[in-house]
């Protein structure tokens, strides 16, 4: 697990423990005695710490947490690293996460190869630091430097790492020859530079700094519990000495790692990374080599797929049927980049190569030449049939033909063509090339080969893609249908608008449904409702009035001015209320946990009937699909996840008593969340038969 070489008075320990090198207990362990060996060896000077693979280290290993501590501790074994009476350098050749930061500023120096990505990431986890980065960085570079970094728990590049001290030097040749160097230099020297003892970068200016970051970050997020253990810990490094800070910061550590918003976010980092398994779909499953693609239609979709194809070097080329509509698709997509560009999130030359990587083209004759081809036209099951059997002339053989439906009938679609094994549904959530979710959408005759390149091109795009299996609007429209079902009979009874939509961002959304219609705009649900069938009263009766929400100025909220948030309308809530009497529903009152309950409890069954369906292969990846298609609250780990939480007995009683006080039978619990129910069972513990 850790190799170790000793030449030219250079012990070079090689973590080797694929994927990430986590520092679970056996590693720890290695390390621990690795280091031993190294300071008794009298032929040893200084030590070098290297690491196999693209990562130097990936941090503590999260699958421990919550279970009995093996020894020994990763804070112990930092502590004997850091009181080496030989220098020790870290050689971090690629992402040095976590407790992998934590080692390397351990050491007594660091060099990072241009690749190298540094960063405590624990916020992210529910958690903070718990192995001294709390401590270590602040001395490092600063209090508030470290915080701003610990706080967004985002990555620096070796680049950025250098500028602001976290590393020495960044090596472009050989890094373990640097670190080698560099460790011989300090053993010559006799400096052996620990950070625990640097105090100069605690000056009142950070420490104010600090303070005043500090301040706004709880004030942003007075909930999340590991926001105010970070500020609690690096203040103890600025308050008291070193080793007593390190235990504030253990204990706050220890803490949360208990606490049900870390066990959710824990959750949901290893349920995306299951997504990445599909049953029945074998690792080595040979894949179709992609490219270059195309896109059908230069609409908002379509624009927004392009530049995903292009921000990943892939040529691709946007076809449409008529010069003005690709030029204004083109246009926009320009205008994005530029965009893009003018905020600084991207070079000038980035920009130019990504416009540049982006042709436009018109008649679908010219999607003959691709290896892969999405269409992204207008939903509307004919327009879909009608592109894709003249598709099936056109495209070469061997071309995968996806599909960018939310909704429509991918077998269906497939049915047109005469290679149905080489369709698949690709649906992208808006804005596509931002939105990091994709449905993959795998039809009944969809090759394995197919569905495994689709996979392979969404990741190469940077997008989390999640197989599903064929049905009306899928694993997330088809829940988020439930809900938006549930929201307008609460207006009915008597919920209105503001409330419902407070409940909901007090249950962690960004946003509520009815402000999200608004944003989104309600025509887009009326006109599906008269395509697809079903009545929403009362979002239908605003669309008809002209209301579509923010882009009219007025929906189920007022926007005067151009407002981006809307207030309360008195003529919307008489609406409500006459409608509520034609449908002769009386009013009454709901508390926030009521509305919670009425609006998810139906969404947590209607995932129930998708697992039993087999639309979705497990239900992490239903939660994997609303914590990053529909912004449900990544700490509370997803609906059915949250359903555990909430026990499965308690939703199934609550659901059968909607069913009743409503008269919509559909709203009984599903066969399996019944049994679940009554079995005391969980989502968790179910596999699919
Ligand atoms: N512990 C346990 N398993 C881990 C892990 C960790 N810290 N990091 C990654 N893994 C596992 C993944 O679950 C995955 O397993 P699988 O193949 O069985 O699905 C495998 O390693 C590969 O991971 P990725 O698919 O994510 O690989 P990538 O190459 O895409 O990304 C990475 C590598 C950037 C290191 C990414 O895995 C990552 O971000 N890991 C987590 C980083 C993190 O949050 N570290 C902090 C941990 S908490 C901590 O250190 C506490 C300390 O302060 C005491």
């Amino acid at each position: 697990m850790v190799r170790q070489e000793v030449a030219g008075g250079v012990a070079v320990l090689t973590l080797a423990n694929p994927p990430v090198n986590a520092l679970g207990a056996a590693m720890r362990a290695a390390l621990d005695a690795a280091f031993a060996q190294a300071i008794a060896d009298d032929s040893v000077r200084a030590i070098v710490l290297a690491a196999e693979g693209r990562v130097f280290v990936g941090g503590a290993d999260i699958t421990e947490f919550g279970k009995p501590q093996q020894p020994p501790s990763l804070p112990d074994v930092l502590e004997r690293l850091d009181a080496s009476p030989k220098p020790v350098v870290a050689a971090i050749g690629g992402a040095a996460l976590g407790g992998g930061l934590e080692l390397a500023l351990a050491c007594h120096g660091r060099v990072a190869a241009p690749a190298a990505k540094l960063g405590l990431p624990e916020i992210k986890l529910g958690i903070i630091p718990g192995a001294g980065g709390t401590q270590r960085l602040p001395r490092l570079i600063g209090p508030d430097a470290a915080f701003a970094m610990m706080l967004t728990g985002e990555p620096a590049s070796a680049e950025r790492a250098a500028a602001l001290g976290i590393v020495d030097a960044v090596v472009l040749g050989d890094l373990v020859a640097a670190a080698r160097t560099r460790a011989l230099e300090l053993a010559d020297s006799g400096a052996l530079p620990r950070v625990r003892d640097r105090s100069d970068t605690l000056t009142p200016d950070a420490q104010k700094a600090f303070e005043a970051r500090a301040a706004e970050a709880v004030k942003r997020d007075p909930d999340a519990t590991n926001v105010h253990a970070l500020v609690r810990a690096a203040r103890a490094g600025l308050e008291r000495d070193f080793d007593a800070a390190v235990a504030v910061e253990r204990a706050e550590f220890r803490t949360l790692v208990e606490d049900p918003r870390s066990k959710a976010l824990r959750y949901a980092f290893f349920a995306e990374r299951e997504a990445a398994r599909v049953p029945g779909l074998p690792k080595d499953t040979p894949r179709r080599p992609i490219h270059t693609a195309a896109v059908i239609g230069a609409g908002t979709m379509g624009g927004g797929i392009a530049m995903c194809f292009s921000n990943a070097g892939i040529p691709v080329t946007v076809i449409e049927t008529e010069e003005g509509a690709l030029t204004r698709g083109l246009d926009r997509v320009k205008g994005l980049y530029a965009g893009s560009a003018k905020r600084g999130s991207i070079t000038e030359a980035q920009r130019d190569a990504r416009i540049g990587r982006i042709t436009g083209a018109i008649g679908l004759e010219n999607a003959s030449h691709f290896e892969i081809v999405i269409e992204a036209a207008f939903e509307d099951m004919g327009v879909k049939r009608e592109i894709f059997s003249r598709l099936d002339a056109i495209a070469k053989p061997g071309a995968i033909l996806a599909t960018n439906t939310s909704y429509l009938d991918v077998n269906a679609i497939a049915a047109v063509t005469s290679r149905p094994q080489d369709v698949l549904g690709l649906h992208f959530f808006s804005p596509a090339n931002v939105m990091r979710l994709v449905e993959v959408v795998r039809a009944e005759k969809t090759a394995p080969d197919v569905l495994a390149t689709a996979l392979d091109v969404a990741k190469r795009l940077n997008k989390l893609p999640v197989t599903v299996g064929v049905c009306f609007g899928f694993v997330g429209n088809r829940m988020l249908e439930r809900r938006s079902r549930a929201g307008e009979r609460l207006l009915l009874e008597g919920a209105l608008p503001h409330a419902v939509d407070a409940a909901v961002t007090g249950f962690g959304f960004k946003m509520g449904p009815f402000a999200m219609g608004d944003l989104a705009g309600l025509d887009i649900g009326w006109r599906s409702r008269k395509d697809f069938g079903g009545r929403a009263p009362v979002a239908d009766s605003l669309a008809e009035m002209g209301r579509f929400g923010q882009k009219t100025g007025r929906g189920f909220y007022l926007y005067p001015d151009g407002a981006r948030t809307g207030s309360r309308d008195p003529e919307v809530e008489a609406l409500i209320g006459r409608v509520a009497a034609e449908h002769g529903v009386t009013h009454r009152s709901f508390s926030a946990d009521e509305i919670v309950a009425r609006l998810m409890y139906p969404m947590v069954n209607e995932g129930a009937r998708i697992l039993e369906e087999g639309i979705a292969a497990r239900p992490s990846d239903i939660d994997t699909i609303w914590i990053n298609g529909y912004n449900w609250p990544a700490w509370r780990g997803g609906p059915m996840h949250w359903a555990d939480t909430v026990g499965l007995k308690t939703i199934a009683e609550a659901l059968s008593r909607f069913a009743a006080e409503t008269g919509d039978d559909s709203q009984e619990p599903a066969p399996l969340l019944r049994r679940l129910a009554a079995e005391g069972g969980r989502f968790a513990d179910w596999t699919a038969a």
